[in-house]
């Protein structure tokens, strides 16, 4: 049976692939064909998504690579069949990039298709992010990002944590970020992240571009009582 006749429709590869992913359109072709066959078969996707793979997913998530830096420590919450942090793994060689999923069928599925595309760029930790212990490198990361994973506010109290002070807080949103914002400013910048500021990538890739939700990781009290602990215990230690 033809994709066709099953009903699935796969969705060409657009023409402005090719701006996002340069020489390795090659992988993200790959990835959309990862997705449509095991994605599907799996579970990780529904069969509806897959006519628009590329423009609701795959480009949506590679056009992050327009605010990332090359060489930026990235970590990616609730990463699911891998978005963003696969697509921007593909578009941003240079950066290194740990996807965090809990759920083993996903973490699994993330790890096959790492090493099938031989992406050497990515790893995987199978954990939840407030799980501190699942991360080795706890407030090192330059940005921490995610999408459609949880509320602002529970999702920067698990985001905060991770990133290095003068780090980036970096959320895919939808239209509702506005009255996000509004909602819980004050609890997210008890955590840490302030200078909440929209913005948007994708802008000349995308007829809907890419909304993003960006916020600057600055130091708590308790960041300051956690530091002063540490050289109390480095101070014992000599
Ligand atoms: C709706 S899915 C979104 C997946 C992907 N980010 C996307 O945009 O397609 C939410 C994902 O967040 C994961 N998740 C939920 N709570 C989490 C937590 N505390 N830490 C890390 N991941 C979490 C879920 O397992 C799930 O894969």
């Amino acid at each position: 049976m033809t994709e066709q006749e099953q009903g699935v429709e796969r969705e060409p590869t657009p023409a402005t692939a090719e701006a996002v992913f340069g020489g390795r359109l090659d992988l993200a072709i790959a990835y959309a064909e990862l997705l449509a066959d095991q994605g599907v078969l799996r579970g990780l996707i529904g069969p509806s998504e897959v006519p628009r793979l590329w423009t609701r997913h795959i480009l949506n998530c590679g056009v992050l690579s327009e605010v990332i830096d090359d060489g930026a420590t990235v970590v990616d919450i609730g990463s699911g069949a891998g978005f963003p942090g696969i697509p921007l793994a593909i578009a941003k060689p240079e950066a290194s990039i740990t996807l965090i999923e809990p759920l083993l069928r996903r973490s699994t599925f993330l790890e096959e298709a790492i090493s099938e595309l031989g992406l050497q760029n990515v790893t995987v930790t199978r954990g939840r992010a407030e799980e501190k212990a699942v991360l080795s490198a706890v407030g090192t990361a330059d940005v921490v990002t995610s999408r459609a994973v949880a509320p602002l506010e529970r999702l920067a109290g698990w985001s905060a944590p991770l990133i290095r002070i003068g780090g980036r807080f970096v959320a895919l949103k939808g239209r509702s970020v506005a009255e996000e914002i509004e909602r819980d400013r004050a609890a997210v910048k008890k955590v840490g992240i302030v200078d909440l500021t929209v913005g948007q990538c994708g802008v000349d890739i995308l007829d809907e571009p890419t909304t993003l939700l960006i916020g600057s990781r600055v130091g708590t009290d308790k960041d300051a009582a956690a530091a002063r602990r540490a050289a109390r215990r480095a101070k014992r230690g000599r």
